[in-house]
């Protein structure tokens, strides 16, 4: 029996490069959107002409409780297991403390951190079923404090501290662990000036943007890792060290 890893936000970006990467190694694939539907049934596409019938797309706003419930309940029936459960899907934007409302913290707490633990919650029983593994996609800048992102930070670390305490809860049947990722990619929708890209790099020992595949693969190292659990491993050029 094929093994199954749902993929939040996955039909772009370093959420489509997990789903390449764990489609190559012959995985179901249930690639979540949200407003993305063209690219995801365009992923779908690309890996049901390889694997047939391996790919499934759902869609759920993850601000929306009722949609998270959906996300569930329509995951549980699109292959016989769930084996691994990558929360990646994110908002990210900057919140100064003086433009902070109830919806900017709705809205990052509601993908970044809400969203994540009721999804972990509705699918813990057949995670435990399969004996998988769940990954929560973090960053590794938010222990640094940086300005104007108390809200994301507040999410990011959030979903670092219910990895700990869900790697407890869930132990020994599954295993929780996060990914911090570094400077990847621009954000969406935004493209870097030569003299922008060049300050990020310098904070970088590395001197160089990570990429899609350094998170798939890294993703890939964690689920393989059945004696890890708890932990969070930062994937950001030793950017965390300076
Ligand atoms: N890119 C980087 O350099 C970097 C750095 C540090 C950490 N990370 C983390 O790595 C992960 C992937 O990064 P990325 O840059 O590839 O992510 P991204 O493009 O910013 O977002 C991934 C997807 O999240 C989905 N999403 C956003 N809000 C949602 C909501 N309310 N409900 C459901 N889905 C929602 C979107 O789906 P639709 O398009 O379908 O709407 C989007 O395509 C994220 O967790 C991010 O925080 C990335």
């Amino acid at each position: 029996m094929n093994k199954t890893i749902l993929i939040t936000g996955a039909a772009k970006r370093i959420g489509k490069e997990i789903a390449l990467t764990f489609s190559q190694m012959g995985w179901n694939i249930i690639i979540h959107y949200n407003s993305s539907k063209k690219d995801a049934q365009d992923l779908a596409d690309q890996i049901n002409t390889h694997n047939p019938n391996s790919a499934k797309i759902i869609q759920a706003n993850l601000d929306i409780s009722s949609d998270v419930q959906r996300l569930v309940d329509e995951s549980k029936l699109c292959f016989d297991s769930i084996d691994v459960l990558v929360n990646n899907a994110s908002t990210f934007y900057p919140t100064p403390i003086d433009d902070i409302s109830e919806e900017h913290w709705d809205k990052l707490i509601g993908s970044n951190l809400k969203g994540p633990l009721f999804l972990i919650q509705g699918l813990k029983d057949k995670l435990i079923e399969s004996r998988g593994s769940i990954v929560n996609i973090t960053d590794t800048n938010l222990s640094k404090g940086v300005a104007n992102f108390s809200i994301y930070a507040s999410a990011k670390g959030g979903l670092e501290s219910i990895t700990k305490v869900l790697a407890r809860e869930l132990a020994p049947e599954v295993n929780v662990n996060a990914i911090a990722p570094g400077a990847m990619l621009e954000p969406p929708d935004i493209t870097w000036t030569d003299e922008q890209k060049e300050k990020v790099i310098a904070n970088i020992p590395l001197k160089k943007m990570g990429s899609e595949e350094d998170i798939a693969k890294t993703v890939k190292f964690v689920v393989s890792s059945k004696y890890m659990t708890g932990q969070v491993i930062k994937v950001d050029g030793g950017r965390s060290l300076s």
